[in-house]
C-alpha cells in the first residue's frame, strides 16, 4: 500500500496521499483538504508548500547542492556555455553537436530588432529604469510576432523552439538598446558572426569605448555570470512566471512579468544593492566590522547574505567568488571593494548571529564585482541577471504549459471586517 499522511481535524481523520520526488524530497498532497473538510492550510510566503512538480532543477540548500537536470552545477561552471546550460534548462539534455549548432544559430539570427521597433525607446525618459524598460519592451516584442502571442496554447506550443530562441537573443539586444538610451547613445547592430556575450558587449559599447575589444577573459566571466543564473527552481520570479503562464497567458507576457518581480532588492535587485552597500561601507571608511554590528542590531541588512531554500554555502556564490579574484587578476585590476566582500564574508561566517540563522553569501554577494570589473554600470546589473535568468523562466513557462491546465488560484484567509453597510456621504 502506498504511503499517507493523516491529518486529524475536529475529532475526524482525513488521509491524503505522500508524494516522493526522485531525491527523496516529501510532500503531502492536500489537494482535498478543502473539499473534504472545509479547511485549507496557511502558508504565508509559500516556505513550505510546493507549487509544482518539476523536473528542471533540484536544490538542496541543507547541504548546498544545486542541479540543472540532474548535472551539478560545478560541472557546468567548469566545462558548459551559457547556451549550451541554457539549451541543457530549456530541453531537458545537453545539445549534440548539431542541435547546438542549430540552436545557437537561431539565437544569433535572431539578434535585430524590427526596423520600427527602436521608436519604442524614445518614449522613455533617459533615465527610466532598465527593468521598466526592459519588461515593457519584452512585451512590446511580443506584438511584432503575432503567432507567437496569440494565448493560444496549441499554436504558442508549435511554435516554442522559435519564441525560445528568439526571447533569448532579443532580452540582450533590448538590454543592450536599454543601456544606450540611458547614455543617449545611437544604438549599434548586432554581429551575427559574435559569439553571445561578445555580441551584447559589442551592442553595448561598440564606439562609446575607443576600440572596444572585450578580452576573452571578460568574455568568458560574463559567459559564467549567465550561466550561473540560468534556473533556480520556484523563485520570486520563476513562480511569477508559472503564476501568469497558468491563465493562459503568453511566452512573453509570461517573462516581461518575471522581469518586474525580478527587480525588487529582496529578489533580483539584491546585486545592485550589494554594490551599492560595499560602495558606502568604503566610503565611510569602516572595513565592514561596523556593518557586521549594525546588520545583527537589525539597523542593516547584509545584502547578497541569507537564502529562503539556502541554510549552506550558495554553490554559485563560491564560484563568483573565486570568479570574481581570478578576473581582476586576469585584468590587472584591484578593487577595494572585493576586499571588503571578503571580509564582511569571514567575519559573518565566524558571527554566532550569522551562524545561528545559517546565513551564508548567495549568488548576488560577488556577481555585482565581476560585473563593475567589465565596466556594465551598476543600474543594468538586475538585467544581466534576466538576461540569465531567461532560459529557466522559458523552461518553467513551457513545462506548465506541456503539463497543467489548471490557472493558479491560491486561497485566502479573510481577516477584514465583516457584514457591514453602505453609509451615505451626508452621515459619514
Ligand atoms: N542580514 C541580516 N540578517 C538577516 C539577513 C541578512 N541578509 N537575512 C536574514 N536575516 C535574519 C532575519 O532578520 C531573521 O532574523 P530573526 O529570526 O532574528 O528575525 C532571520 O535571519 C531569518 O530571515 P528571513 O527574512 O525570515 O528569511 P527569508 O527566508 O524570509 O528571506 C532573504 C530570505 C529575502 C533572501 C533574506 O535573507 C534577505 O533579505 N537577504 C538579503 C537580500 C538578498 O541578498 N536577496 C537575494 C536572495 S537570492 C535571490 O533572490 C537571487
Amino acid at each position: 500500500m502506498s504511503e499517507t499522511a493523516t491529518i486529524t481535524i475536529e475529532g475526524k481523520e482525513f488521509v491524503y496521499p505522500v508524494i516522493h520526488g526522485t531525491e527523496g524530497e516529501k510532500a503531502i498532497d492536500l489537494r482535498k483538504l478543502r473539499g473534504d473538510s472545509g479547511y485549507i492550510t496557511y502558508d504565508d510566503g509559500y516556505g513550505n508548500t510546493g507549487s509544482c512538480l518539476s523536473e528542471i532543477t533540484f536544490i538542496n540548500g541543507e547541504v548546498g547542492i544545486l542541479r540543472h537536470r540532474g548535472i551539478p552545477i560545478e560541472e557546468l561552471a567548469e566545462n558548459a556555455s551559457f547556451l549550451n546550460t541554457a539549451f541543457l534548462v530549456i530541453y531537458g539534455h545537453l545539445p549534440g553537436k548539431e542541435e547546438y549548432e542549430t540552436f545557437s544559430n537561431s539565437i544569433g539570427s535572431n539578434a535585430s530588432v524590427p526596423g520600427d521597433f527602436s521608436h519604442h525607446f524614445s518614449g522613455f525618459p533617459n533615465d527610466a529604469h532598465p527593468m521598466a524598460v526592459l519588461s515593457a519592451m519584452l512585451n512590446a516584442i511580443g506584438c511584432y510576432h503575432g503567432k507567437l502571442t496569440s494565448n493560444n496554447r496549441e499554436q504558442e506550443l508549435e511554435h516554442f523552439y522559435k519564441a525560445a530562441s528568439l526571447l533569448i537573443s532579443k532580452v540582450r539586444t533590448i538590454a543592450a538598446m536599454t543601456y544606450r538610451m540611458r547614455k543617449d547613445l545611437p544604438f549599434v547592430e548586432p554581429r551575427e558572426d559574435l559569439g553571445y556575450v561578445e555580441n551584447f558587449l559589442h551592442m553595448m559599447f561598440h564606439g562609446e569605448k575607443e576600440d572596444y575589444q572585450p578580452s576573452a577573459e571578460e568574455a568568458h566571466a560574463l559567459d559564467l555570470f549567465l550561466l550561473l543564473h540560468a534556473d533556480h527552481e520556484q523563485n520570486c520570479s520563476t513562480s511569477t512566471v508559472r503564476m501568469v503562464s497558468s491563465g493562459g497567458a503568453n511566452l512573453f507576457a509570461s517573462v516581461s512579468s518575471g522581469v518586474s518581480a525580478l527587480w525588487g532588492p529582496l529578489h533580483g535587485g539584491a546585486n545592485t544593492a550589494v554594490v551599492k552597500m560595499l560602495q558606502s561601507i568604503h566610503d565611510s571608511g569602516d572595513d565592514g566590522s561596523q556593518f557586521i554590528e549594525a546588520a545583527k542590531s537589525g539597523k542593516a541588512r547584509l545584502m547578497g547574505f541569507g537564502h529562503r531554500v539556502y541554510k549552506n554555502y550558495d554553490p554559485r556564490a563560491k564560484i563568483l567568488g573565486g570568479a570574481a579574484e581570478k578576473l581582476m587578476a586576469n585584468m590587472g585590476h584591484s578593487d577595494p571593494l572585493l576586499d571588503i566582500a571578503r571580509h564582511l564574508e569571514k567575519a559573518a561566517l565566524e558571527d554566532e548571529y550569522f551562524i545561528q540563522r545559517k546565513l551564508y553569501p548567495n549568488v548576488d554577494f560577488y556577481s555585482g564585482l565581476i560585473l563593475k570589473a567589465i565596466g556594465i554600470p551598476v543600474e543594468m546589473f538586475t538585467v544581466m541577471f534576466a538576461i540569465g535568468r531567461m532560459p529557466g523562466w522559458i523552461a518553467n513557462w513551457h513545462e506548465l504549459a506541456t503539463t497543467s491546465s489548471r490557472i493558479h488560484r491560491p486561497r485566502q484567509i479573510y481577516t477584514g471586517k465583516t457584514d457591514q453597510h453602505y453609509v451615505p456621504v451626508k452621515d459619514r
